[in-house]
């Protein structure tokens, strides 16, 4: 089953502290989780572990204090909380909880946490006298009054020989903690879900292919959001240069032969989506490069239907039991989706108009159509991000 991690993203704070190290392992069982990791380090938590540990476990940049106050991607770095669902402070060191009570922002790692409006869970590690202060008591009151999360820390022998509360939570806890804050309804648990994404490449010699200009951004929105939802998602993308959606199983293909091949293996699915632009033809790839000749005719490429992934899977024996279909089309839009819907035999049709100038192939936003047997809905133009976690709702309301 898919963690209800997969596809969300942790804001990570690591302050000082001699547990800083177990930050480590949390990212590590984060990332196999499906989560993104964005690692901000404290000047102090920068003495224990190192940026570049933290940059290769998370895959992406770490920030630290590192950089000038008046370096002008800074209201960038302020604003890293935005794309995050949850920001989680761990280890917590006394210092930062005291800032954090007192509304301190003078250093990244506080200023972020002064201006995220995203829930905040810390993971509190000091000594044990510390912990059991009356200021570190009296933020922590402060910090729970406020709505922020605590888990940890535990009680236990500590590296200052010392024995008590004040140990940072173990990571599989501190993980689980981060699982209850990050589960949202998850309606398509137990469900599987296929989706095709991206063009697909017909060779014409070993250097050359048919393509064409889809970037695979929609389907792989679409398999973000479903999974997000708790569906199992095996994503069947042709060659595209974005990367796949985080705890999504990616089946990589370059033909349509291919991409049927292996939407057939991943069946049973309860879902299916097909939104690759799948090449309508193919020709017969030639074993060696096609050379000019000087003075002889070009070429002629014989062109074959390519086989229909979205039609064979609506008539399929282990049919799934929604299947929905993309309609790209430059005129007569939804004459031609409803159409479509019928002849593929699939249950709905996404239409939107790629006409010139729309921007929508290739692009970020996408104005769309949803076809049914109930008739048409119109959605606005929306990030293509926002029509994936529209469709993926809407596919919900079916396995309600
Ligand atoms: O027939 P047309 O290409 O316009 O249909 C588009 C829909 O059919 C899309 O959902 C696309 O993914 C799917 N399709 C397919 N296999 C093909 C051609 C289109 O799955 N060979």
């Amino acid at each position: 089953m898919t963690s209800p991690l997969a596809g969300k993203r942790v804001l990570l704070i690591v302050s000082g502290g001699i547990a800083a190290y177990k930050a480590l392992e949390l990212v590590r069982l984060l990332r196999k989780a499906g989560c993104g990791v964005t690692a901000v380090l404290t000047a102090a938590g920068a003495q224990f572990v190192t940026p570049l540990s933290l940059q290769a476990l998370t895959e992406a940049k770490v920030y630290t204090d590192l950089f000038s106050l008046t370096d002008e991607s800074e209201m960038g770095h302020i604003q890293l909380s935005r794309a995050a669902d949850l920001v989680v402070v761990a280890p917590a060191s006394a210092d930062i909880l005291a800032k954090m009570a007192a509304g301190l922002a003078s250093d990244l790692a506080t200023t972020l946490l002064l201006a995220t409006d995203k829930p905040v869970l810390v993971a509190p590690a000091m000594n044990v006298r510390m912990w059991l202060h009356a200021a570190t008591r009296a933020n922590m009151a402060m910090l729970a009054a406020r709505g922020v999360a605590v888990v940890g820390p535990d009680e236990g022998a500590m590296a200052c020989n010392e024995f008590g509360p004040g140990r940072l939570a173990e990571p599989p806890a501190i993980l689980a903690a981060i699982e209850a804050m990050l589960a949202g309804p998850r309606p398509l648990s137990g469900r599987h879900a296929l989706v095709t994404s991206g063009p697909t490449h017909e060779p014409i010699d070993p250097v050359r292919y048919i393509a064409n200009r889809s970037s695979g951004r929609q389907g792989h929105a679409i398999a973000a959001a479903l999974a997000a939802l708790g569906a199992r998602v095996t994503l069947v993308s042709g060659p595209v240069g974005i990367p796949a959606p985080a705890g999504v199983a990616l089946r990589k293909v370059e033909t349509a032969r291919e991409m049927l091949e292996a939407c057939l293996a991943a069946l049973p699915a309860d879902i299916a989506v097909c939104a690759a632009a799948v090449a309508d033809w193919r020709t017969e790839a030639a074993g060696l490069k096609l050379k000019k000749t000087p003075g002889a005719a070009p070429p002629v490429l014989n062109l074959t239907p390519n086989p229909d992934i979205l039609a064979t899977l609506s008539q399929a024996a282990a049919r799934p039991r929604l299947v929905v279909g993309f309609a790209a089309e430059t005129h007569d839009l939804l004459r031609h989706a409803g159409e479509k819907r019928l002849r593929k035999g699939c249950d709905w049709i996404v239409a939107n108009d790629v006409g010139e100038g729309s921007g929508i192939m290739g692009g970020l936003e996408n104005e769309v159509h949803l076809v049914t047997e109930h008739g048409v809905e119109d959605w606005p133009r929306l990030g293509k991000d926002e029509v994936a976690a529209r469709l993926a709702a809407r596919i919900a309301q079916v396995f309600a």
